[in-house]
Protein backbone atom coordinates (compact mmCIF):
# COMPACT_ATOMS: atom_id res chain seq x y z
CA UNK A 1 0.00 0.00 0.00
CA UNK A 2 1.06 3.61 -0.58
CA UNK A 3 1.73 5.82 1.92
CA UNK A 4 -0.04 8.21 0.22
CA UNK A 5 -2.35 8.20 -2.68
CA UNK A 6 -3.74 11.62 -4.61
CA UNK A 7 -6.10 11.39 -6.77
CA UNK A 8 -6.22 14.71 -8.77
CA UNK A 9 -9.66 15.12 -11.02
CA UNK A 10 -8.56 15.98 -14.59
CA UNK A 11 -12.61 15.02 -16.15
CA UNK A 12 -14.13 16.91 -19.20
CA UNK A 13 -11.12 19.29 -20.12
CA UNK A 14 -13.94 20.69 -22.75
CA UNK A 15 -16.37 21.26 -20.24
CA UNK A 16 -15.44 24.86 -18.43
CA UNK A 17 -17.86 23.57 -15.41
CA UNK A 18 -15.16 20.54 -14.50
CA UNK A 19 -12.02 20.19 -13.33
CA UNK A 20 -10.36 19.34 -16.59
CA UNK A 21 -11.04 22.63 -18.09
CA UNK A 22 -8.40 24.52 -15.08
CA UNK A 23 -5.66 22.94 -16.11
CA UNK A 24 -5.70 20.01 -13.73
CA UNK A 25 -3.96 18.06 -15.73
CA UNK A 26 -0.77 20.51 -15.85
CA UNK A 27 -1.30 20.23 -11.82
CA UNK A 28 -1.17 16.49 -11.92
CA UNK A 29 2.05 16.31 -13.97
CA UNK A 30 4.24 19.08 -12.45
CA UNK A 31 3.06 17.58 -8.87
CA UNK A 32 4.15 14.06 -10.19
CA UNK A 33 7.29 15.19 -11.72
CA UNK A 34 8.15 16.77 -8.63
CA UNK A 35 7.45 13.81 -6.18
CA UNK A 36 9.34 11.83 -8.33
CA UNK A 37 12.65 13.00 -7.44
CA UNK A 38 11.90 12.36 -3.62
CA UNK A 39 13.71 9.73 -1.44
CA UNK A 40 10.04 9.14 -0.58
CA UNK A 41 8.64 8.58 -4.47
CA UNK A 42 8.16 4.89 -4.17
CA UNK A 43 6.23 5.50 -1.40
CA UNK A 44 3.53 7.73 -3.29
CA UNK A 45 1.41 7.70 -6.23
CA UNK A 46 -0.39 10.62 -7.74
CA UNK A 47 -2.99 9.81 -10.25
CA UNK A 48 -5.41 11.53 -12.34
CA UNK A 49 -9.03 10.68 -11.49
CA UNK A 50 -12.15 10.65 -13.05
CA UNK A 51 -15.12 12.94 -11.78
CA UNK A 52 -14.89 12.90 -7.88
CA UNK A 53 -18.17 14.49 -7.24
CA UNK A 54 -18.02 18.42 -6.09
CA UNK A 55 -17.18 19.38 -9.85
CA UNK A 56 -18.25 23.20 -8.66
CA UNK A 57 -15.35 23.72 -6.37
CA UNK A 58 -12.29 21.91 -8.67
CA UNK A 59 -10.09 21.33 -9.01
CA UNK A 60 -10.67 18.73 -6.63
CA UNK A 61 -8.68 16.12 -4.95
CA UNK A 62 -8.27 13.58 -2.57
CA UNK A 63 -5.70 12.09 -0.95
CA UNK A 64 -5.76 8.38 0.51
CA UNK A 65 -5.52 6.51 3.12
CA UNK A 66 -5.91 10.25 5.01
CA UNK A 67 -8.90 10.90 3.10
CA UNK A 68 -8.07 14.13 3.08
CA UNK A 69 -9.61 16.74 0.13
CA UNK A 70 -8.97 19.65 -1.39
CA UNK A 71 -10.98 22.18 -3.14
CA UNK A 72 -10.62 24.99 -5.54
CA UNK A 73 -7.24 23.94 -6.08
CA UNK A 74 -5.73 25.89 -9.37
CA UNK A 75 -2.71 25.04 -11.56
CA UNK A 76 -0.21 26.96 -9.80
CA UNK A 77 -1.00 24.84 -6.42
CA UNK A 78 1.91 22.07 -6.79
CA UNK A 79 3.95 23.44 -3.99
CA UNK A 80 0.62 23.07 -1.91
CA UNK A 81 -0.23 19.17 -2.73
CA UNK A 82 3.80 18.53 -2.47
CA UNK A 83 3.45 19.77 1.41
CA UNK A 84 0.28 17.54 1.83
CA UNK A 85 1.70 15.00 0.42
CA UNK A 86 5.32 15.15 1.92
CA UNK A 87 3.22 15.88 5.63
CA UNK A 88 1.53 12.46 5.08
CA UNK A 89 4.53 10.41 4.41
CA UNK A 90 6.57 11.89 6.96
CA UNK A 91 3.82 11.42 9.50
CA UNK A 92 3.73 8.02 8.33
CA UNK A 93 7.49 7.70 9.50
CA UNK A 94 6.81 9.49 13.49
S1 LIG B 1 -15.28 17.16 -12.79
FE1 LIG B 1 -13.89 17.20 -11.12
S2 LIG B 1 -15.13 16.69 -9.44
FE2 LIG B 1 -16.47 16.53 -11.12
Amino acid sequence: MYKAHLFICTNAPENPAKCGHKNAEKLHAALKEKCSKMPWAKDVRINKSGCLGPCERGINAVLYPQNKWFHELKESDVDLLFAEVEKAIKADFA
